[in-house]
């Protein structure tokens, strides 16, 4: 018989978030190239993702985002020895007027366990009084609620590339003064 204690999947996970170094390059990679082919396999040509993910997320261009923009990790910490595996990421590019968060991505099958919030709050913490936007494909239902539920607007959206399919995009706004 199993011990009688608390089942682990029912024992809420501490989120830890932390500046990314050099050599989180290959999780993050791999969080990105699995996120990516979920989250858009019904919103983008399969091409076009795997033609934009072998220029955007080679590990060379991984470490580029590393070493040019703020890019933070997170991770579910394991209850014997705190350790935690890279299991989301968001990287942001400093303009003079505004944080644009470059990309957030969590693994797919650890969505609604606070990793994305976790990120969030960080770079929130990161740039207090900064103005903070997300350029959202449109009618991403991912990713639109989320930022909805956590205070941003949706503002101005404009026309991009991913691997040559054309698509849409929204600027949704996380302004520091409401
Ligand atoms: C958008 C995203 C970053 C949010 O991260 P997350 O870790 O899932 O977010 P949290 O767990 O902190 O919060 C998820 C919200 O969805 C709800 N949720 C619950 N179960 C969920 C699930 N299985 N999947 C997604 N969301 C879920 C949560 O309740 C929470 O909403 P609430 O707190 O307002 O009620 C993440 O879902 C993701 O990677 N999406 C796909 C990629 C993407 O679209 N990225 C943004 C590109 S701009």
């Amino acid at each position: 018989m199993e011990p009688a204690s608390t089942p682990p999947d029912v024992v809420p996970a501490r989120v830890v978030v932390r500046d990314a170094a050099a050599g989180d390059a290959t999780d993050i990679r791999a969080v990105a190239l699995a996120a990516w082919r979920l989250t858009y396999q019904n919103r983008l040509p399969p091409e076009a993702i795997e033609r934009f993910l072998a220029r955007a997320y080679s590990a060379e261009r991984v470490a580029l985002r590393i070493r040019r923009h703020r890019v933070l990790v997170a991770g579910r910490a394991r209850a014997d020895d705190g350790g935690w595996p890279v299991e989301a990421f968001a990287e942001l590019a400093v303009h003079h007027d505004h944080v644009q968060l470059v990309a957030l991505y969590v693994i797919a099958g650890l969505r609604g366990n606070g990793l994305g919030s976790a990120l969030l709050d960080a770079v929130i913490g990161a740039f207090p009084g900064r103005d903070l936007a997300a350029d959202v494909l449109e009618d991403n239902d991912l990713a639109e609620p989320f930022y909805a539920a956590r205070g941003f607007t949706p503002g101005e959206s404009h026309t991009d590339e991913v691997g040559g399919a054309p698509v849409r995009l929204r600027r949704w706004w996380l302004k520091a003064n409401g």
